[in-house]
């Protein structure tokens, strides 16, 4: 048996014991030919006294930081004033009787006690020190209990975990592949999965009416604090199921994994319409820590003199005690309201009971400037801000000056889980008068809206509903999912209206299409990331901290080098011939 104890469990009820522990040198001090050493290992450290005198003095001296200990040795109560209470184990040392060095370490590259000063790259290049750090390991195990704690809850649910393959054909989730050539197939590539989508629902047309997967997703697009190229997803799907079902089932395993981690289930999670969300907080993923809600000033300024605030709408913002913002803050407020497309902002402080300051208070009448105090609940030393314009450009440039504004660092305001539901079924109208989808084109009309979709035409698409629903957390979405069309007239007419041909639709998805026409029951689903679940749970702003070995934001491993050349024979055996690099 290489060690009795773990580092960091040994306590006063312990005293007398003989004990053997293993660990790292966490830190050395030499008393005048007494040595004392931290033993540390992931789970705390315990100080350990070599006596010169004993044969494990010898060794004692020659010991530096992060060398591989095993300490033999009786554990004693530490001498009076000398108890530590920061430390679980600062009530007893450990008396040395042996020591054997199991293995030496060249000084480290890093101080592992100030790693979070280090720079990334270098963090990265030696992740296999950063993750012996006590927030790595924190953040590490944790995504350790939140996977076990999906597994358990999905499997008592009902549902069956069943591995889908990763060289597959492509999967339209929007982003670009990552691709595999084939080596047996010359001038062939596989595409690694974006996501599960297509197999979990022709899983459904094989009967397994509940799927799960803590699947891993590949996405070849702009790093983020909350995107990594690689990323795991709890993917799930149902049969038989509505909406309501998957939404209960989800519901349940992140109650679970809350519990699981924290030993309390979070605030009942909240529903909320797309609309609304957009109108009040002017996002799809809301933040719902804190107010700064966004208010519709419309019927306040309906018959204004104001000629900027006629438009399709008016919405305000009030900014309790910002009465006292500068002009130069007020400025760069402006300038931000411009870079995100708003063609001004209005700004008004409320100097006292219903006294406006603003350049723009002697355009507005008594009544409407008590109204505008009324309509956000404003009082005196508060500041408004108002944009005017086209109602989305509205929404999202005041919902961003409100993230700027208000938004609570990772960590305060508990975990506010919120489902987001009824998302449009299309995005934009583009210039060809067809609309863009807003999810894949297999998301399910909103009942109440599918007989509109043979007689709605430009902007009216925008108005349509699907049966596409996120989870938002803390205002990072968390997941998304959606009711599928399992019948394939709606499908043909969704085609039809973003201009898939039969052709086209039978290329690209042709073996979906084909399983649909053998009984495809229906079915609904969704996914949720968590690399972002782990990372709100732990109070981690980029998900980086909570992978093992995640990529650099430029895509870069700094570990193992990749992304790296391929040896010529390689490429000759792929058939491939490199191009002369792009110029920039
Ligand atoms: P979606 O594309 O919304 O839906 O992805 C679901 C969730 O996966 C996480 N995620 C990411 N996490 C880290 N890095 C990334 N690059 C990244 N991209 C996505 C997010 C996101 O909410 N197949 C559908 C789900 C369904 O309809 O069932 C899908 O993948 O947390």
């Amino acid at each position: 048996m290489m060690r009795t104890h773990t580092a960091g469990e040994l306590r006063a009820g312990d005293i007398g014991t003989d004990v053997v522990v293993c660990g790292w040198v966490d830190a050395r001090r030499d008393h005048g030919g007494v040595v004392f050493l931290d033993v540390r290992d992931h789970t705390g450290l315990t100080q350990v006294v070599v006596d010169p005198s004993t044969p494990a003095g010898a060794d004692a001296h020659r010991l530096r930081a992060e060398y591989v200990v095993q300490v033999s040795g009786t554990v004693r109560g530490r001498p009076a004033g000398t108890v530590n209470p920061d430390l679980d184990t600062g009530e007893i040392e450990i008396g040395a009787d042996a020591l054997t060095v199991l293995n030496e370490s060249e000084p480290l590259p890093f101080p592992l006690d100030t790693a979070d000063a280090v720079d990334e790259i270098v963090r990265l290049r030696h992740r296999y020190l950063d993750l012996r750090r006590p927030r790595m390991q924190r953040n590490l195990r944790t995504r350790s209990k939140v996977n076990a704690a999906i597994r358990t809850s999905m499997v008592d649910q009902g549902f069956a975990e069943i591995e889908t393959p990763m060289l597959i054909a492509s999967t339209p989730e929007g982003a670009r592949d990552f691709v595999v050539p084939s080596r047996q197939s010359p001038g062939s590539f596989y595409a690694l999965p974006q996501s599960p989508q297509l197999f979990k629902q022709l899983l459904m047309v094989g009967g397994f009416d509940r799927y799960f997967q803590i699947a891993r997703c590949l996405r070849d697009e702009d790093l983020r604090a909350d995107r990594q190229f690689e990323f795991m997803q709890l993917d799930a799907e149902m049969s038989f199921a509505e909406q309501s079902d998957v939404l209960a089932a989800i519901t349940e395993v992140i109650v679970s994994v809350v519990e699981a981690v924290t030993g309390d289930p979070p605030p009942p999670l909240r529903t909320m319409t797309w609309h609304e969300a957009q109108e009040r907080y002017g996002s799809d993923k809301p933040d719902v820590r804190f107010g700064l809600e966004l208010v519709d000033l419309g019927d306040v300024f309906a018959a204004t003199e104001f000629k900027a605030f006629h438009a399709p709408a008016v919405k305000g913002i009030c900014v309790p005690r910002g009465g006292d913002t500068s002009r130069s803050q007020l400025d760069a407020l402006t300038d931000r309201a411009k870079s995100l497309g708003a063609a001004g902002l209005v700004w008004m402080r409320v100097r006292e009971e219903g006294v406006l300051e603003s350049p723009i208070a002697k355009f507005l009448s008594d009544a409407e400037q008590a109204a505008t105090i009324a309509a956000l609940g404003a009082g005196t030393g508060d500041l408004v801000l108002i944009v005017a314009g086209e109602r989305r450009m509205a929404n999202a440039v005041l919902g961003q000056l409100r993230l700027d504004l208000g938004r609570p660092p990772v960590g305060a305001g508990g975990l506010q889980f919120l489902w987001v539901v009824d998302f449009p079924l299309f995005e934009t109208v583009g210039d060809d008068g067809r609309p863009v989808p807003a999810h894949h084109p297999f998301t399910m009309p909103h009942p109440d809206d599918v007989g509109l979709l043979s007689t709605a035409s430009g902007d009216e698409f925008l108005a349509l509903r699907s049966q596409a629903y996120d989870l938002v957390l803390n205002g990072w979405e968390l997941g998304s999912g959606s009711v599928r069309i399992h019948r394939s007239d709606i499908q043909q007419q969704i085609f039809g209206l973003l201009g898939i041909s039969a052709d086209d639709a039978q290329e690209r998805f042709g073996f979906l299409l084909d399983a649909f026409r053998f009984g495809a029951p229906p079915h609904a689903g969704f996914a949720f990331g968590i690399d972002r679940l782990v990372a709100l749970l732990v109070e981690e702003e980029n998900i980086r901290e909570v992978i093992a070995f995640p990529k650099t934001q430029s895509g870069q491993d700094p570990l193992t080098g990749a992304p790296s050349p391929l040896d010529p024979t390689l490429l000759r055996d792929l058939g491939i011939t490199l191009l002369p690099p792009k110029r920039p």
